[in-house]
């Protein structure tokens, strides 16, 4: 059935029913959504070329309903997957996947972390390890990396980043042996996948293509603006972007604190991924109608709550969405596929040492 029918359903918004349609040259669907995911300041309908939706081509506009690309639930059945693997190689006889974390110092947002990290391991099957230190000098650290390297019943080892600043985070991730460097980080690793060559991927971009999977978008021809250019999000997502892969083939933008003009950049761009740090810096003028947007922040706010701070993205998300086709809420999207990414390449390590 072609979009411009009546009864048309795209497949990735079941729910949607049409309300409404305008008649003359420039035909135009109304949709309103049931999707209960919908914070309630997001249920107007908003205008879209629909050639961004599974890279279906058409002359015709139409008004669409954000969607959104809901973490928990690509997560979910991710891990569920990961769970079943599990249970056969267990059933064969063999270990579950072992993950080593580590974690320096007590910054509350790293110990949050890692202790998902630890949580996800107990609810796949997996074995887990946490080595803590309020304090550790390099030279332990290393040594401490070097026993986890060569214990064979370790499958992955994690350093989570930031250490502190008497800790030089490149020496202790070039110390990781590439085979166990399930978060992708080290210098093998990374000059792998810019070769396009077998690596571990760095979890949270491979965890946005998992995510961009999942919803079955197809990113080929698009442009794809990337807002940032560090070493774990930045500069991976826009190689993984536009590989030759699918998804991928996107045509990519690799923006900067020194990009002029970020702005324009972004207005052109099908796709935004915003891995800046900073909370609410994608404003709504910034969006395409009918974009992608991939909010990578996660950013502690202070507020009001009995908590005293919130949780928000890269993206101001009240404006931005509504003007989107799909948008990654923060939290319960990029930060919990990163989790299951890394998993995934916990469980590959495991594999590739049976
Ligand atoms: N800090 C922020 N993101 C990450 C990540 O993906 N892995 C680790 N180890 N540290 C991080």
């Amino acid at each position: 059935m072609h979009p411009g029918d009546a009864n048309y359903k795209h497949p990735d918004r079941p729910q949607e029913k049409i309300t409404g349609r305008a008649s003359g040259n420039n035909r135009i669907k109304q949709k309103s959504t049931t999707n209960s995911q919908f914070p309630s300041s997001s249920k107007a309908n908003y205008l879209l070329p629909f050639d961004i939706l599974g890279g279906r081509s058409h002359s015709e506009w139409y008004f669409y309903s954000m969607i959104i690309l809901d973490g928990r639930v690509a997560s979910k059945a991710i891990k569920e997957k990961l769970s079943n693997d599990v249970k056969v190689l267990v059933s064969k006889g063999e270990r579950p996947p072992h993950l080593a974390a580590i974690l320096v110092g007590k910054d509350p947002a790293s110990e949050f972390y890692v202790s998902s990290k630890v949580k996800s391991c107990e609810e796949t099957g997996f074995k887990s390890t946490l080595v803590k230190y309020e304090d550790v000098s390099e030279d332990d650290l290393i040594e401490k990396i070097v026993e986890l390297n060569k214990d064979e019943t370790v499958d992955g080892i994690l350093v989570q980043l930031p250490l502190p600043r008497h800790i030089s985070s490149k020496n202790i991730i070039s110390a990781i042996d590439p085979e166990k460097d399930v978060d992708g980080f080290h210098p093998v690793n990374a000059g792998n996948l810019m070769l396009g060559n077998e690596s571990y991927l760095p979890a949270t971009p491979y965890g946005i293509m998992l995510l961009l999977e999942h919803y079955k978008l197809d990113i080929k021809g698009k442009h794809a603006v990337v807002i940032g250019r560090s070493n774990i999000v930045g500069r991976p997502i826009s190689i993984l972007l536009s590989n030759n892969t699918h998804p991928g083939n996107a045509t990519v933008t690799l923006t900067h604190s020194q990009t002029a003009d970020l702005g324009k950049i972004c207005a052109d761009a099908d796709i935004i991924v915003a891995a800046i740090g900073k909370p609410g810096f994608v404003k709504a003028h910034m969006v395409k109608d009918g974009a992608i947007v991939i909010d990578v922040g996660i950013n502690r706010v202070d507020d009001d709550s009995p908590k005293g701070y919130k949780i928000t993205g890269d993206v101001d998300y009240e404006n931005v969405a509504p003007k989107t086709s799909y948008i990654t809420p923060v939290p319960g999207g990029v930060g919990l596929m990163t989790i299951a990414a890394l998993l995934k390449n916990t469980l590959k390590s495991r594999l590739l040492r049976i």
